[in-house]
């Protein structure tokens, strides 16, 4: 018998950047899935989350757009809370980690562990910014992955393997403020020392147990999260620093700790306990209730996130003394997009709330397509071309034909009132038998977090409804034996009332206007398997078509925005990123002496065998010169005749392709090697000094 009680997290975005689909399919729908599923077995569920508004994460994303952090928070939450309301993700609450309930809980968190002795004080060395006079932590340093080799881990993790590092574990770490390498200089912090917990998390995650007692079933939980976390312990856990030196966070709460705020990864977790508080006190219950006895508290996370869900938030939650441990972290694994992973930074993603904005109306098409490609064990991958064929294929010709053939058929025949069921043949007790025994399956799929199967046995249940009417065929026999149609259409007519619940935590826009068609203004999960969710006599409303089918122009539109995006960031990156060091410092006497004037060209003309070098002749207010400039493959002849341009005057004469060049023309040269004069305005005399 499953335990009564959950409370469940998905994990807390950070408030940097929308939601891309990678998320959605990893970590937010199956989370609000399994919950929809709980509450319709009549668990008592929290379903919290909420963004996660601290850490560098955010300060460098403020100091990205130019705008303060709290700035940043602010827009960034409202986005996400917007995508996820659109989405219909039923969050409990979505909290901030900026609240004040938060500060309180997570400051209270860190005295109440200080006081139990669980931390250690220590002077230590840490890597310093010496241009912009910080401490680099977490993605204030990055360099190459110890363990996997990728070169853009951050300081306190990898995103590419999962690890959790040290900024000194880093392989050439570089600041990501300055692009210098950092040095060393002394800070003081608190630490966790891990190493003390490796026995009973060791004996926790292998065998479920805590102090000898049974707490969870290591079978549920995914494999590759067991092995990531075996594997971490196994290596060895180290001393690991719980405070930053920021200006941006939660302050740490204890004396000698000036400056110091919480390290992100602390304050987070307690995040999902501070928002149970304020959720719980709107609702008119006590918080502590979901946080204690027996209870299971499941964390929705993906890869990256599993040594913080799995190793460090419950030594935390021990620690404490009064909370449960997690019971089950399902973690998913990576969705690719077309070929290549998610990235936000080359806009290599398709955004939740823009995909809403577009598609308002597509809103159960995109949750069945993430589900069923849902990277629960495995990476996967999205395309335009696969969400199509979900939908045209599985959608629209699947359930949306089954749906529609059984409620036509009967208002035609019946004028929609549901038809007694008569004597059973063969081949309506096969149906029958194969109803009863679906919902016990997906119910077993999803209390062991494969929510993927889950659906696809439901859409199982759609085929068998199809095949049913096809082999049955009720619009021949009409004319022989109307009494047999009578009993198809009521069994094809339970098949769709069974749907339009066993759907529901997957699709529920979708089952409800199934429900809506068949007059179900209640329903109850329990009675799934049985032909008798409606009443001989119930009357049906007309359908309207479920789900229009997706053309070759909308995969085409789509693969086209993502295309588009991707360029247009490209061009800004390669930009940024070729944008030249500055060079060394001159003294400004060396400066003051080159001699720079405003010119203008008297006439322009090739010269022989030189592609790239034109012979000008140049008023300088001085002399009228000759200087030689390669610039013939950007400008033609005429089209520079007349123009002010600048003269770098004392330049000693050069000889290039026989004719002696007498000075230079400066020009300004961008990323993509456009070239264009450093042109006065026209109203400058010729002459006149540039400085
Ligand atoms: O990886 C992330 O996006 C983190 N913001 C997840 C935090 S989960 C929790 F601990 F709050
Ligand atoms: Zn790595």
């Amino acid at each position: 018998m499953e335990k009564k009680q959950y409370t469940v997290t998905a994990a807390l975005p950070y408030a940097n950047g929308p939601l891309h689909l990678g998320h959605v399919a990893g970590v937010y729908l199956p989370a609000d899935i399994f919950v929809r599923f709980l509450r319709h077995k009549k668990h008592d569920v929290a379903f919290i989350c909420g963004s996660d508004e601290h850490g560098a994460a955010i300060t460098l994303r403020a100091k990205k757009e130019g705008i303060s952090p709290q700035e940043i928070v602010d827009k960034y939450h409202g986005i996400l809370a917007n995508a996820f309301k659109d989405f219909d993700i039923q969050f409990d609450i979505f909290h901030r980690t900026t609240a004040e309930t938060h500060k309180t809980t997570a400051q209270d968190f860190f005295k109440q562990l200080d006081k139990n002795g669980a931390f250690t004080q220590q002077k230590t060395e840490q890597y310093y910014d010496e241009e912009n006079n910080q401490f680099l932590a977490d993605r204030y340093i990055t360099g190459e992955c110890p363990k996997c080799g990728y070169a853009e881990a951050y300081g306190d993790q990898c995103e590419k393997c999962g690890s959790a590092l040290s900024p000194t574990d880093l392989i050439n770490p570089r600041s990501t403020l300055s692009g210098n390498a950092p040095v060393l200089k002394e800070t003081s912090h608190w630490f966790l020392p891990m190493e003390r917990h490796e026995d009973w998390l060791r004996a926790w995650i292998k065998n479920g147990e805590l102090n000898g007692v049974k707490q969870h079933d290591p079978k549920k939980w995914r494999n590759q999260v067991i092995g990531q976390c075996l594997s971490w312990i196994d290596g060895g856990l180290h001393p690991r620093a719980m405070t930053r030196d920021l200006d941006w966070g939660i302050p740490v709460p204890v004396e000698g700790a000036d400056g110091k705020v919480l390290y992100v990864w602390l304050d987070a977790p307690i995040g999902y306990i501070s928002a149970t508080k304020d959720w719980a006190k709107s609702a008119g219950k006590d918080w502590k209730d979901y946080w204690t006895g027996d209870r299971k508290l499941i964390h929705f996370i993906g890869k990256d996130n599993i040594v913080f869900h799995a190793v460090i938030f419950p030594i935390l939650l021990k620690e404490h003394g009064e909370f449960i441990l997690p019971d089950n972290v399902p973690a998913s694994e990576f969705l690719n997009l077309e070929g290549d992973k998610f990235s936000t930074s080359r806009n290599w993603a398709v955004w939740l709330h823009e995909y809403l904005e577009r598609h308002p109306d597509k809103v159960d098409e995109l949750k069945y397509t993430l589900t069923s490609i849902a990277p629960e064990s495995k990476d996967s991958e999205f395309t335009w071309l696969d969400f199509q064929s979900r939908v045209n294929n599985e959608l629209a010709d699947v359930l949306g034909n089954f749906v529609n053939r059984a409620l036509v058929l009967n208002n035609k025949y019946y004028e929609g009132v549901v038809p007694a069921l008569g004597e059973l043949a063969a081949e309506d007790q096969k149906v029958i038998n194969a109803l009863k025994e679906i919902p016990s399956k997906v119910e077993e799929l999803l209390y062991n977090y494969k929510i993927r199967e889950a659906q696809s046995e439901v859409m199982g249940l759609a085929r068998i409804g199809n095949r049913y009417l096809a082999e049955t065929e009720p619009w021949k026999v009409v004319k022989t034996d109307p009494k047999r149609v009578e009993t198809i259409l009521h069994i094809a007519l339970q098949i769709t009332a069974n749907l339009a619940i066993l759907f529901d935590p997957f699709i529920p826009a979708t089952a409800k206007k199934m429900r809506s068609f068949l007059n179900m203004s209640e329903f109850d999960w329990s009675q799934t398997g049985s032909i008798e969710l409606l009443p001989t006599g119930t009357m049906t409303n007309k359908p309207t078509i479920l789900f229009q089918k997706i053309d070759e122009e909308f995969v085409e539109s789509e693969k086209a925005i993502l295309m588009a995006s991707k360029a247009e960031n490209k061009v800004e990156e390669e930009i940024e990123v070729v944008a030249a060091p500055q060079k060394e410092d001159v003294v400004f006497e060396d400066f003051l002496k080159m001699d720079i004037r405003v010119g203008k060209i008297l006439s322009a003309k090739k010269i022989k065998k030189a592609d790239k070098l034109l012979e000008l002749l140049v008023d300088t207010g001085l002399d009228q010169r000759t200087i030689v400039s390669g610039i013939a493959e950007q400008f033609d002849v005429d089209e520079i005749i007349g123009k002010k341009v600048s003269v770098l005057m004392n330049l000693p004469p050069r000889k290039l392709r026989g004719v002696t060049s007498n000075g230079m023309i400066l020009m300004a040269e961008d990323a993509k090697g456009n070239l264009n004069f450093i042109a006065p305005g026209e109203e400058m005399e010729v002459g006149a000094e540039i400085r």
